[in-house]
């Protein structure tokens, strides 16, 4: 997946909203990039227009034809008639496996990450966790070609978020689909990624572009040592002066 000088308007005239202003960036095969950037800057709208949700307004997208996109949010990605069980089964690849192997494979991850004995519980009857468990895993049993995730863990305390991010690795390290993941949060970009972009905004661009050298599977308590902290401090940094560039004109 390639964009190439990707802009996003939203109206016209004076009353244009300009998102994404000249965005280029690869998505490799099998690769985990984080996409990071400050509240409002335009990175919900570069997840949908990837997703083909939104029609760019200057720019090319490259898909490979016929590979699935599949589209995470930040809530309220579950059908809220279904239970956790029909809900994570969902998916159009699940579909056509037999219903037997279907269900078998959800249960399994379900009693893995904690759901164990709520298979049978609808959305309100789950805490925020345990719903993005449910999306999470739909997600991963649904087998898409590019997984997109936008800010998937930005309303869980930080306990919860640790374990999530934690069992999304487990669900990914095993056969490495390509993702891209959106957040605010510089140490869950750096724990999860191989690549990180750094966006301003908006309209939002890139301004950096960063990879993640250390090594997988990735434990919380990397997120204490030495390299790990000169990491979060440079991207700290680019985003604190892209900030000050936003208010000083
Ligand atoms: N459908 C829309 N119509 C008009 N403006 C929009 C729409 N979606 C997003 N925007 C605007 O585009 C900018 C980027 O928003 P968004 O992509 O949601 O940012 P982020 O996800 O980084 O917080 C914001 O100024 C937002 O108000
Ligand atoms: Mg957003």
């Amino acid at each position: 997946m390639r964009c190439s000088h990707v802009s996003v308007s939203f109206g016209s005239g004076a009353a244009e909203i300009r998102a994404l202003h000249d965005v280029s960036f690869d998505a490799r095969e099998g690769e985990f990039l984080s996409v990071i950037g400050p509240s409002g800057c335009g990175k919900t709208t570069l997840l949908r227009t990837v997703a083909n949700l939104i029609p760019p307004t200057g720019g090319t997208i490259e898909r490979v034809p016929g590979e699935r996109i599949l589209l995470v949010f930040q809530e309220d990605s579950l059908f809220p008639w279904m239970t956790a069980l029909d809900n994570a089964v969902f998916g159009l690849e699940m579909q056509k496996a037999g219903a037997g192997w279907r269900e078998a494979a959800a249960r399994e991850l379900l009693d893995r990450f904690g759901l164990k004995g709520r298979e049978g519980a609808y959305p309100h009857q789950l805490s925020v966790g345990m719903k993005q468990r449910v999306a999470v895993i739909r997600c991963f049993l649904s087998n898409p070609a590019v997984m997109l995730m936008d800010e998937p863990f930005a309303a869980l305390d930080a306990q919860t978020r640790l374990a999530l991010q934690q069992e999304l690795l487990a669900l990914w390290e095993p056969n490495r689909k390509t993702v891209i993941f959106v957040t605010h949060d510089i140490e869950e970009a750096i724990l999860l990624s191989d690549r990180i972009l750094v966006l301003s905004g908006p309209p939002g661009t890139v301004i950096d572009e960063l990879p993640v050298p250390f090594a997988r599977p990735r434990h919380a308590s990397l997120t204490l040592e030495e390299e790990f902290l000169e990491l979060k401090r440079r991207i700290w940094a680019k985003l604190g002066s892209a900030r000050m560039e936003s208010v000083v004109p």
